[in-house]
């Protein structure tokens, strides 16, 4: 299918009367790191489990590899790895033993399971706790070992569902740099779903935007950005010379906001200097750039961030906060 290494077809999920998927079309290239980004409820983890055979869509239609989803779930199952957004390996077994479990169920041929064990272990960077049981691993070292063990069959495609859920930002940026450096070294299409939007502006060649079961945006993350109006400035200070501000071209707005006076500017990097020069004194400034948030404000009327931070995740952060040493 041209290149493509994913052509979703109008793939519609409901529940009932809910629809959670909703006519969602969209192709992926070959080697690309994709992001979907979207709240908590978007229908992310729902569309993965579509693409990953486990759950059946209720229309439309899906190709890996131009592998039908509905008609040659086998083919595709043998194309994809799958890492789920909840953790699945067995505390009490070792990496080394919950990686051959996974090859035996998957018919890595016996032969080639220990070469590959290691193989997939030094991707990762943890060929020094093969043996080590998996509860002394700390919460990154769990997600790398559940990202090697997606690997283990070779697939084309790689689908991580929140890879970094949980994890604090140290170990986050530890993961991106993981899977940057996996889909480098193996060429390997990688599909992401997050709510953190950091993740998809950092890690992501281009990223969909979903909400409510439906693609909202989708583009490179700058290109996102770009579709935001400009920049904002938030000012602060006694006898401020607003009238003179609005004269300069590039001041696009001005509201007020409390104390605050919000500019609306047009390349704030450039122009902030003419700013300063014609406001007067000022006691504190703020420069914002748009980023993904300002992108789904903009599409959807609310805030991405609303939907961070509930109970389970906080939970999460908690019990994997003793383990990030
Ligand atoms: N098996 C199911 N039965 C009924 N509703 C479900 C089921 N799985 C998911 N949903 C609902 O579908 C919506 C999307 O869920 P999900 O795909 O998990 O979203 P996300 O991964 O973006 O947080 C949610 O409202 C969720 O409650
Ligand atoms: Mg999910």
């Amino acid at each position: 299918m041209n290149g493509q290494a994913i052509f979703i077809k109008e793939l519609t999920k409901k529940y009932d009367d809910v629809t959670v998927v909703n006519t969602v079309n969209l192709s992926i290239a070959k080697g690309e790191i994709f992001g979907l980004l979207g709240p908590n409820g978007a229908g992310k983890t729902t569309l993965l489990m579509m693409l990953s055979t486990l759950v059946k869509p209720s229309s439309g239609d899906a190709f890996i590899k131009d592998y039908s989803i509905k008609s040659q779930p086998g083919k595709v199952r043998s194309s994809i790895g799958m890492v789920f957004q909840d953790p699945s390996s067995d505390e009490l077994l070792s990496g080394y033993e919950n990686l051959k479990l996974h090859a035996l169920m998957y018919d890595v041929p016996y032969k080639a399971i220990d070469n590959r064990i290691d193989s997939v272990l030094s991707l990762v960077d943890l060929m020094n706790r093969k043996n080590d049981q998996v509860k002394k691993y700390s919460g990154g070292m769990r997600r790398r070992l559940e990202i090697a063990r997606g690997l283990l069959h070779e697939p084309e495609v790689l689908f991580l569902d929140e890879p970094t859920l949980g994890l604090d930002p140290q170990t986050r940026e530890h993961i991106w740099e993981y899977i940057e450096s996996l889909a480098k070294k193996t060429g390997m299409t990688i599909v992401v779903t997050t709510h953190y939007m950091e993740e998809a502006q950092n890690l992501c060649d281009r990223v969909a935007i979903i909400d409510n079961g439906k693609i909202i945006a989708l583009d490179t993350p700058e290109n996102l950005c770009h579709q935001v109006e400009g920049d904002t400035i938030a000012l602060q200070g006694k006898n401020l010379r607003i009238e003179d501000i609005k004269k300069l071209d590039f001041i696009k707005g001005i509201e007020t906001d409390g104390d605050r006076i919000i500019l609306k500017v047009v390349n704030s990097g450039k122009n902030l200097q003419q700013i300063l020069k014609t406001v007067g004194d000022i006691d504190f400034i703020e420069v914002h750039s748009p980023d993904l948030n300002d992108v789904f404000l903009t599409y959807t009327g609310k805030q991405m961030r609303e939907g961070e931070g509930g109970l389970m995740e906080h939970l999460r952060t908690l019990t994997s906060a003793n383990h990030n040493k």
